[in-house]
């Protein structure tokens, strides 16, 4: 009876141990979850301004650009130096450019020991020159992509893409601005480097002075950092010398959603998004921009300014470890004594979207939870959808289920028709690729297939929080002709009214 006791009263206190330190560790976990850097950044650094990459222009006017993937060691200010990865450097990439109409081929050399790949992020092109997981470069392999520029002015960017290790390539430092430009004369500040900024901004971990790829137990949207690195300098500054600068903000981050915002909460105004212009300046006092998303804003800067550009909550109910409480400065701006003028803002920018009346040729439903769609995880065997040629498709996007979730597509940029239940705010009345989606959200979307028919090369849609993708929120769509068999889809010919095909299948319904 005693050593029954005995034994009982061990397994208890076994149990209450171990109860009470896992408890210690979700309460630790949720401390570490949470970061405040609000007045803790010193702004010691100028903002590093990624080079322009050099090109060459052929005798037929092709322009080549020259990328080597390498690996390095880089300060991010952790006092020693950190190995990181990087394009013709040791980190992040130049800033390629490239006008509308122009043919362009960048020869990809891949010296690192990893097989990886360069996908052009916001790229209107084939998909065999896409970049994504059936494009890999080998170890000491080199790329040779090339196409013609055709979409409007846009800030888009380039990151590694392989299939499974897309979250670890572009974490350690694999990632660049691609800046299409256009002959539409716009008044805003345009001198790169000057009034014209590239802001790359990206969280980071660290474990000493090297990067920390783990993630916490709970950290389900992947790595969130409590260093914030803009074009790679840790607490930058930027000497302002004009009345107004021009911000190119790319969230390169794997995992961290911002509400950027100035600590004097002014004004500023949002002339583009992911695909080019909005129709017309939207001014705003905060923006949310999710992984892999964009926006450029024009910020007034008086003579003596000092303004520091910062991410606070609250934005979208989820959970905790999604980084949704942190607090984290970003970027000082210094405005010098005297200013330069600067032009004043157009009324009106570009067109707007214009799908919104088109005939719908397929509507489709997709759905994004956990770690797959609702076509299964990710397989590279898979086509999940087939589009039509010279069609217009409404996809309805949800997030179904409790966390922060966004929606890229390769390609092409679409429209947002509704967002949340409702019409699309003004910021997001411009073409985008890549869109915020809240828990339990939807949004209904439009695209145009115009080009690029080829029934053998899919590209990706996918989740950009990278762990997400990395674990299957992902799946492929090919643009095939009428009449085509893709695997078991027909895509339907519209010509042939006789027939009136109706495909029905988990990948939506096509009806004429
Ligand atoms: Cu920015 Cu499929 O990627
Ligand atoms: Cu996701």
């Amino acid at each position: 009876m005693r050593t029954a006791l005995k034994l009982f009263a061990a397994v208890v206190t076994v149990v209450v141990l171990a109860v009470g330190s896992f408890a210690a560790y979700v309460a630790w976990s949720f401390a570490q979850a949470s970061v405040d850097t609000i007045g803790e950044v010193d702004f010691d650094r100028p903002l590093a301004i990624p080079p322009l990459a050099a090109s060459t222009v052929d005798a037929q006017g092709v322009r080549t650009f020259d990328l080597s993937m390498q690996a390095g060691e880089s300060d991010l200010g952790r006092g020693a130096p950190t190995p990181t990865w990087g394009f013709n450097g040791s980190f992040l990439g130049p800033t390629l450019r490239a006008t509308r109409g122009e043919q362009v081929r960048v020869n990809v050399a891949n010296r690192l020991d990893e097989t990886s790949t360069v996908h052009w992020h916001g790229m209107h092109l084939p998909a065999a020159m896409d970049g994504g997981p059936h494009q890999p470069i080998a170890p000491g392999a080199r790329w040779s992509p090339h196409w013609q520029v055709d979409q409007p002015a846009a800030t888009l960017w380039y990151h590694p893409h392989p299939h499974g290790e897309t979250a670890k390539h572009v974490y350690r430092g694999l990632a660049g601005m691609f800046i299409v430009d256009d002959e539409r004369e716009i008044a805003l500040p345009k001198v790169y480097g000057v009034d014209d900024i590239p802001v790359l901004v990206q969280d980071k971990a660290f474990d000493g002075s090297k990067l920390d790829d783990t993630h916490g137990l709970f950290q389900s949207a992947g790595i969130l950092g409590d260093t914030v690195l803009v074009n790679g300098t840790p607490g930058p500054f930027l000497d302002v010398t004009t009345e107004r600068v021009r911000l190119r903000v790319l969230n390169g981050s794997n995992a961290r959603v911002y509400r950027f915002h100035f600590d004097d909460n002014r004004a500023y105004a949002v002339v583009a998004t992911d695909g080019g212009l909005l129709p017309a300046p939207v001014e705003a006092r905060e923006l949310l921009l999710s992984p892999g998303e964009r926006a450029e804003i024009v910020v007034d800067v008086r003579p003596g300014d000092r303004t520091v550009l910062r991410s606070t909550p609250p934005f979208i109910e989820s959970n905790r470890f999604t980084g949704d409480k942190d607090r984290l400065d970003i970027l000082e701006l210094r405005g010098a004594s005297t200013l330069r003028p600067s032009p004043a803002l157009p009324a009106t920018l570009a067109p707007a979207p214009d799908l919104a009346d088109d005939t719908v040729g397929a509507t489709r439903q997709i759905s994004l939870g956990g770690s797959n769609t609702n076509f299964g995880k990710m397989d590279l065997e898979r086509v999940d959808v087939v589009s039509r040629l010279d069609t217009t498709e409404a996809w309805d996007v949800t997030n179904s289920d409790g966390q922060v979730h966004n929606f890229h597509i390769h390609d092409l940029q679409f429209q947002v028709i509704r967002y949340a239940g409702g019409p699309p705010p003004a910021v997001l009345a411009g073409w985008k690729d890549t869109i915020l989606i809240a828990p339990n959200e939807s949004v209904e979307l439009r695209m145009r297939f115009t080009d690029f028919a080829d029934a053998e090369s899919p590209y990706m849609f996918h989740c950009h929080l990278l762990r997400h993708e990395d674990q299957g929120l992902m799946g492929q769509f090919v643009v095939a002709r009428p009449g085509e068999q893709v695997g078991t889809i027909q895509v339907p010919d519209p010509v042939d009214h006789a027939a009136k095909p109706k495909v029905s299948n988990m990948h939506g319904d096509y009806a004429y």
